[in-house]
């Protein structure tokens, strides 16, 4: 008996000491000291709650320490001398998190000039970042890309990283970057995104973002189904998102819309109300005069998953993107890449009630699934896609120029793996033209 205990003891003791140590013996680092802030400028991040030819939101965090937080900038010049910086206080505001206590610090520099590269820096007056570059858009369409992502979500230090730096490295002079929900897999976790801020790092602050909510970032893990969800904490003080005649308040910063140099770019939450989001959604389509409409949110309209299937947001949402003619939709949520292309009019099985087309010729969106984080799923229901890929992370480049949209999916490693293209026509809907095999 006294042998049994000692044993127990024993276990418990080295369960604990391997909880601290890894297998060098040498003490891990937590969580509490690698993500905690100071007075130095941290998870900088540029987003858009306006027109992104004239105008910049910038957010970052420090600890408690800084109570007021300035923005310096000027537009670049090569010298990086007799700069003459504006500088504007920007909105403190303090935020408890699962391990720490911070200042998250937000503002929108308005009345730039369009297509113009700016220098800007952000600190205390004191503890300044370095300085980083921006560009705003032009103010009426020019060719740009975009780098699009599918969830994030786990082990985002480890696996994550390396796919957003491929994709930085394949497309440096991106206009923004798409995620497609699912940043983080715990989504009042300090940690998880502070893991998430480690990828992109000083790019961040340098190439907009532009997010749409996942699941994860609603459920909490211990209280799933419980309470009404509500967004993550840490999604307004860092992102700054657009606020326009939302039919709900939750919906604040979630559901929006940006036009950057001749598409539309519509946010929508597969998560919460998406009934009230139906009148919204057809006023943003009705009244836009861009020539190209790109939508993003979390649930696919179709999954590659039997028991993943959205037939209510399909029934909701997809007579909307097919009476638009919406170009082109980025979903997550499967941890699979899927995307919808003309399979020559054959009645394709859908999941998981009955036969359609998943692409229509007179319609032309083109549906996509991604994933880049390292958590994967198996298909069980392919044949609607013409494309379908698992067990691989993954990032999208899409380029758009003039009548044309070129879509490139590309491995972790950097292997293209899908490329097609859209050709716009006159009164016509889309050409899609396959470019992989
Ligand atoms: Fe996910
Ligand atoms: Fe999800």
């Amino acid at each position: 008996m006294f042998k049994f205990a000692r044993a127990v003891l024993l276990g418990l003791f080295l369960g604990l000491y391997a909880l601290a140590h890894d297998n060098s013996g040498i003490v891990k680092y937590s969580s509490v000291e690698m993500y905690e802030p100071t007075p130095m400028p941290d998870r900088i991040v540029l987003t858009w709650e306006d027109n992104p030819a004239t105008t910049q939101s910038i957010t970052w965090r420090t600890d408690t320490s800084v109570k007021k937080a300035f923005v310096q900038i000027a537009v670049a010049n090569a010298s990086g001398r007799d700069l003459n910086p504006d500088l504007f206080e920007a909105k403190t505001l303090f935020f408890q998190s699962d391990i720490n206590q911070a200042h998250y610090h937000s503002i929108t520099i308005r009345s730039l000039n369009p297509n113009t590269l700016y220098v800007y820096r952000v600190g205390d007056g004191v503890n300044w970042s370095e300085y980083f570059h921006f560009k705003t858009a032009s103010s009426y369409p020019e060719p740009f890309s975009f780098i699009y992502f599918g969830d994030a979500q786990n082990e985002v230090r480890t696996h994550w990283s390396r796919v957003f730096r491929e994709a930085f490295r394949d497309a440096p002079r991106a206009s923004f970057i798409l995620h497609a929900g699912d940043l983080v897999d715990i989504k009042d976790m300090d940690s998880n995104w502070g893991e998430w801020h480690e990828g992109p790092d000083w790019v961040n602050a340098t190439i907009p973002l532009l997010a749409t909510p996942g699941n994860h970032e609603y459920v909490k893990y211990s209280e799933a189904k419980r309470t009404a969800p509500e967004i993550s904490a840490h999604w307004q003080p860092q992102f700054v998102f657009p606020i326009q005649n939302i039919p709900d308040e939750r919906l604040k910063e979630t559901v929006y819309y940006l036009d950057y140099q001749g598409v539309r770019f519509i946010s929508l939450d597969s998560n919460i109300a998406q009934e009230e989001q139906v009148p919204w959604i057809r006023s943003v389509l009705e009244k836009n005069p861009n020539k190209w409409t790109v939508v993003t949110f979390h649930h696919p309209i179709y999954s590659p998953g039997t028991d993943r299937d959205n037939p209510h947001l399909r029934k909701l949402w997809k007579p909307l993107f097919d009476e638009f003619k919406v170009d082109l939709v980025l979903n997550g949520h499967d941890h699979v890449y899927s995307r919808t292309g003309d399979l020559a009019g054959a009645k394709v099985e859908n999941v998981p009630n009955g036969y359609q087309q998943a692409y229509d010729p007179d319609v032309g969106t083109v549906y996509v699934v991604s994933v880049s984080g390292p958590k994967m799923y198996e298909f069980t229901k392919g044949n609607y896609a013409k494309k379908i890929l698992e067990d691989t992370q993954l990032y999208q480049i899409i380029k758009i120029s003039g009548n044309d949209l070129r879509f490139q999916a590309f491995d972790a490693t950097g292997n293209l793996y899908d490329e097609f293209k859209l050709k716009k026509h006159k009164n016509k809907p889309n050409q899609l033209i396959e470019l992989s095999k």
